[in-house]
């Protein structure tokens, strides 16, 4: 079987692609990424030679790189995507391009050349958030999204399931909670956090901390998706859950974990729009007989291991770019 990966070199896509060649060595895999700033081929370094495993440079939004990529593929797990919030706020153009245009152009193009099951991956944050009260997102909730970001997403998850309706492509979607684990850019929480921290630097949270994420480890959500595409129902979404924590507590627990205390927190300004609370029923994704096999409470430690461990692949991304903690806007205007 071949699978398409796009994004491939993105923090979840390359360990989608481990996960893959690790538990079906006889797949055939193609990563089409276009090698954005949060593209890292460094982070397939140990497979590239591996004669299963094809990367194209390309971008989703071109037809003839979709085309190329998609010759001869049995089944698509669409990731690639910009990702980060903050960054949405300040271009939030480029967003709409990749996560709603390049979805559409890879959902025509899988159409076209009669691909076998589209997999989108998606988030929980185009359902808006929550109070501390309310109960979690499950997969009725309607969409409520309020950055650019995950309304691109949500964009994108409509299309899909269009593509679905009208002409009964096999599609299925994925909304998952926070991710965290190995290979993740450091403009992210727990890797800035945790980087930030290995470089004597403070860790700027915003508000108090007081807002609350779910988090699930890579590896988790890479078997999710394994099962949705092995046992879920065709034209379905499954949403993700993973562990509630408020910021603060994961604060403290990186802080802990390396030895530091509190006077290491730069508390800074919330984001415009930031989501309070995020949480997500997993109960239809767990009647597939999905259960979360990595504990926070475990695997963030080895994370935060893992990052001190392997300063090669952070270190370099770190350095090329402006701290874009204090002051995000005037920072990622200079960087984009
Ligand atoms: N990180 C999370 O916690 C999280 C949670 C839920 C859902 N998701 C979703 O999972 C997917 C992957 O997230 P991630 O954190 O790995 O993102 P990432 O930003 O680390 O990686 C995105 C990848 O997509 C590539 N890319 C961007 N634009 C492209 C284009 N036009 N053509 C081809 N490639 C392009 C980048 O080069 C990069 O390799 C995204 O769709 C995201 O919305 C992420």
């Amino acid at each position: 079987m071949t699978v398409l990966v796009t994004g491939g070199a993105g923090f979840i896509g390359s360990n989608f692609i481990h996960y893959w060649l690790k538990n079906r060595p006889e797949d055939r895999i193609v990563n089409l990424d276009s090698l954005t700033y949060a593209g890292h081929l460094e982070s397939l370094k140990d497979i590239s030679d591996n004669p299963n495993y094809q990367f194209i440079k390309g971008d989703i939004t071109n037809p003839e790189d979709v085309k190329k990529a998609m010759d001869g593929v049995d089944i698509i797990v669409h990731f690639a995507a910009e990702s980060h919030v903050d960054r949405s706020i300040i271009d939030p153009l480029t967003f709409v391009r990749t996560n709603v245009l390049g979805t559409a152009l890879l959902l025509n193009t899988a159409l076209d050349l009669g691909v076998k099951r589209f997999h989108h991956v998606s988030t929980d944050e185009v359902y808006g958030d929550l109070g501390p009260d309310d109960p979690p997102f499950n997969e009725n909730t309607p969409y409520k999204s309020r950055t650019p970001y995950a309304a691109s997403k949500a964009g994108a998850d409509h299309l899909v399931r269009a593509y679905f309706k009208t002409y009964g492509l096999p599609v299925t979607i994925t909304n998952c909670a926070n991710n965290y684990g190995p290979y993740q850019d450091p403009e992210k929480l727990i890797p800035r956090f945790i980087t930030n921290l290995l470089m004597g630097q403070k860790v700027p949270l915003m508000g108090q901390g007081e807002n609350i994420r779910e988090w699930l480890h890579v590896d988790d959500h890479s078997a999710a998706i394994d099962l949705v595409l092995q046992k879920g129902e065709i034209g379905e979404t499954y949403l993700i859950e993973g562990e509630e924590r408020a910021n603060i507590e994961v604060t403290k627990a990186i802080l802990q974990h390396l030895g530091m205390d509190e006077s290491m927190i730069e508390y800074a300004e919330h984001r415009l729009g930031h989501d309070f609370r995020y949480a997500n029923d997993g109960s239809k994704l767990r009647s597939l007989g999905w259960e979360r096999q990595h504990d926070l409470g475990i695997w963030l430690p080895k994370t935060i291991d893992w990052y001190r461990e392997n300063r090669w692949w952070w270190k370099p991304l770190k350095e090329g770019r402006p701290d874009v903690d204090r002051n995000t806007q005037k920072s990622y205007k200079q960087s984009l």
